[in-house]
C-alpha cells in the first residue's frame, strides 16, 4: 500500500528539493500551502494540493486526513513553535503514524542564536508527542548564498558579516535526499534518530569565493563586514527585525568558530559523498552569471 505523505513548506527551497527528490511512484504526496493559486507546478508533478495555515490551527484538519507520513518544515519567525505544535496536534488528531521534522544545526535550549532555541523547544515536543519522528538538523545551506547571487553578478564580491568562519555548509540537495531516504524507508527503522547533516568540510567563504571563480571562470570575492554594515543592507532590502536580529546571531556564533564541524550523516544515509562547494556552484552557475546582453 503506497503511503501519503503531507508536505509542508513546499513553495520553498528544502521541501520543492524534497518533492524533486521523491519518487514518481509508491507514494501519495500532498502539499500544504498557504496560498493554492501558487501551487500549479506542485500540482502538475502530481501533489494532492491542500490550502492550510500552520499559523492558523483550524485550517489544518483536511489536509492531515489520511496522512501516514507528516514533513513537518516551518518557517523562521517568533511563530515557529506555534506553528510546529499546530502540525503536530493536527497529525495527533488524525493519527499520522510518522513524523520527519527538520530542525536546524546545533538546536539546543542554550543554542547562541534564537531560532536554535526555538529548534529546540519543537524537537522536544515531537520526542514527547507519542508519534513515531526522526528530526533531521542540517548545517548552513550553501543555497544561502544565492541571495548573494544580485552583488556575486554585478561586483564579482559578496559581503557578510562571518569574519573568517568555516562552516560545514549543506546542498540543501542533500538535505532534501537525507529527508527522502527516512520517509522512503519503513517507519520503525529512523525512529526516534536525530541526523546532523552537513556537507563534505568546513569552508571559509574564501574557499566558497574561490570555488565560485573557478566555476565562473571570473573572480569572486568575499568581502567581511561588520555586523552593523550586514544589518542595514538587510533591512535596506526589506528583511523584518527578528530575522536580521537571528542572522547576525548565527553569524557571531560562525565567527566565533560555533559552526566549524562535519559529519559523515548524509553519506551513511544516502551512501554516496554530499555535494561539494563546486558541485554547488557548477549547478547555479547561471544564478551567478549576468544574463547576455539582448
Ligand atoms: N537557511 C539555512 O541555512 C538553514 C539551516 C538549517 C535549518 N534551516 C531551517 O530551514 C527552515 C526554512 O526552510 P526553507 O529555507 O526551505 O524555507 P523557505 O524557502 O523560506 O520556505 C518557507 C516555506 O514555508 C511556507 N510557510 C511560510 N509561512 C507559513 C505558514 N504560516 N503556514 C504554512 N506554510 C508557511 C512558505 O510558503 P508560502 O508559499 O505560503 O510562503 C514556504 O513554502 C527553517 O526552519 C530554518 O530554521 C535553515
Amino acid at each position: 500500500m503506497s503511503r501519503t505523505v503531507l508536505i509542508t513548506g513546499a513553495t520553498g527551497s528544502v521541501s520543492g528539493a524534497l518533492m524533486n527528490a521523491l519518487p514518481g511512484a509508491g507514494i501519495r504526496p500532498r502539499v500544504l500551502v498557504r496560498d493554492a493559486s501558487r501551487a500549479r507546478g506542485l500540482r502538475e508533478r502530481g501533489a494532492e494540493v491542500f490550502a492550510g495555515d500552520l499559523g492558523d490551527a483550524r485550517s489544518l484538519p483536511p489536509a492531515f486526513e489520511g496522512v501516514h507520513d507528516l514533513w513537518l518544515l516551518t518557517p523562521n519567525g517568533p511563530r515557529a513553535p506555534e506553528h510546529s505544535s499546530n502540525a503536530l496536534w493536527a497529525a495527533r488528531q488524525a493519527g499520522v503514524e510518522r513524523v520527519v521534522r527538520l530542525s536546524a544545526i546545533g538546536a539546543a535550549y542554550d543554542a547562541p542564536n534564537r531560532s536554535g532555541r526555538l529548534h529546540a523547544l519543537s524537537d522536544q515536543e515531537l520526542e514527547r508527542s507519542g508519534l513515531r519522528w526522526t528530526i533531521l538538523r542540517p548545517h548552513w545551506f550553501m543555497q544561502n548564498l544565492l541571495n548573494e547571487a544580485g552583488d556575486i553578478t554585478a561586483t564579482g564580491t559578496f559581503a557578510l558579516n562571518m569574519g573568517a568562519a568555516r562552516i560545514g555548509m549543506i546542498d540543501v540537495r542533500d538535505v532534501a535526499g537525507c529527508a527522502a531516504r527516512v520517509l522512503l524507508d519503513d517507519p520503525g527503522r529512523h525512529h526516534g534518530k536525530v541526523y546532523t547533516l552537513t556537507g563534505p568540510r568546513p569552508l571559509t567563504f574564501d574557499e566558497a569565493a574561490g570555488a565560485l571563480s573557478r566555476v565562473l571562470g571570473r573572480p569572486v570575492s568575499y568581502l567581511p563586514v561588520s555586523d552593523e554594515a550586514k544589518r542595514k543592507t538587510l533591512l535596506c532590502h526589506g528583511v523584518p527585525l527578528w530575522i536580521a536580529d537571528m542572522l547576525e546571531e548565527y553569524a557571531q556564533a560562525y565567527a566565533g568558530g560555533w559552526g566549524d564541524l562535519a559529519t559523515g550523516t548524509v553519506a551513511t544515509l544516502l551512501g554516496r559523498a554530499p555535494h561539494d562547494i563546486t558541485a554547488f556552484a557548477r549547478d547555479h552557475a547561471t544564478a551567478f552569471t549576468p544574463p547576455e546582453p539582448r
